[in-house]
């Protein structure tokens, strides 16, 4: 059964406007989630912190690094919560059924543990979509953030999913993200001559992340699409194995 899984990240990007701080977009989750409906195989949904976790992250300059500054990830940890609730309310509301999971919940010391494979795919085999996110997680050294991206691999390592898509609010990978007509659609390895645009609201790298974390879940043997989740076509069409986006093809080294 899951050799069958796919697991889904919803960027923040699709799910928040993220160029605004903490703003839902509503429509575009419910749209999601009717893509999500039709969809009838196994699924792990993963979502991204977008206008909310991003926000305060960047406010109080807090990312991958330690920090021991309890009163700052509160407020990460509060807004993470929020958009995860908003986001599987809709969710329910046109009965798509999940389960939620806090990733501080699933992870010990940067690590997620060998007996979530047997509750993810239970929860999996009773017909519930697991969903977590990106969020704040505690270890020995303080409080850090772990973005929905790395969650993806770490997931990947613990379930060999046949496929992962990356949903954001670009078609795909662009050699210049100001010319739309240099959409990548395979990228094979390292990448070094692309340019990135900066981004206000991200601290977890971007679609740097993105792509390195690609590029790692490919060399697991998995393959893995980024594609544009404003488009329910398109994200429809990747879920069911179409090529629409930039396709970075599993390759086991
Ligand atoms: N070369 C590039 N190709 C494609 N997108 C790029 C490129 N350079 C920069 N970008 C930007 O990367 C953004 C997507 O990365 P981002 O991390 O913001 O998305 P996300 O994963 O959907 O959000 P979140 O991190 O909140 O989950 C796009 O909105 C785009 O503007
Ligand atoms: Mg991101």
């Amino acid at each position: 059964m899951v050799n069958k899984l796919t697991i889904l990240k919803l960027g923040g990007s699709v799910v928040t406007k993220k160029s605004r701080p903490l703003t839902f977009d509503a429509n575009s989750v419910r749209n999601l989630s009717n893509v999500v409906k039709k969809f009838k195989e196994p699924l792990i949904i993963v979502h991204g912190a977008g206008s909310f976790g991003h926000y305060y992250a960047k406010r109080y300059r807090i990312s991958d690094k330690p920090t021991k500054s309890t009163k700052h990830v509160v407020k990460i940890r509060d807004s993470m919560q929020l958009l995860n609730q908003k986001i599987i309310k809709i969710f329910h509301e046109n009965h798509v059924n999940t389960f939620s999971f806090s990733p501080t919940s699933m992870y010990n010391n940067k690590k997620i543990p060998i007996d979530w494979k047997k509750i993810l795919k239970k929860s999996i085999s009773l017909n519930l979509i697991p969903v977590t996110f990106g969020d704040v997680l505690i270890a020995n050294d303080g409080f850090y953030i772990h973005s929905g991206d790395l969650i993806v691999h770490d997931l990947c390592k613990l379930l060999n999913p046949k496929r992962v898509i990356f949903a954001s609010n670009i078609d795909g990978i662009y050699q210049n993200p100001e010319d739309v007509s240099s959409l990548i659609p395979i990228i094979n390895n390292n990448k070094n001559n692309l340019k990135f645009s900066k981004l206000h609201y991200d601290v977890t790298g971007g679609i740097k992340t993105k792509i390195n974390q690609s590029l790692k879940i490919a060399n697991l043997g998995i393959d893995v699409q980024i594609t544009n989740g404003l488009n329910i076509k398109n994200l429809s069409k990747a879920l069911n194995g179409e090529h629409v986006g930039t396709l970075f093809v599993g390759d086991n080294v």
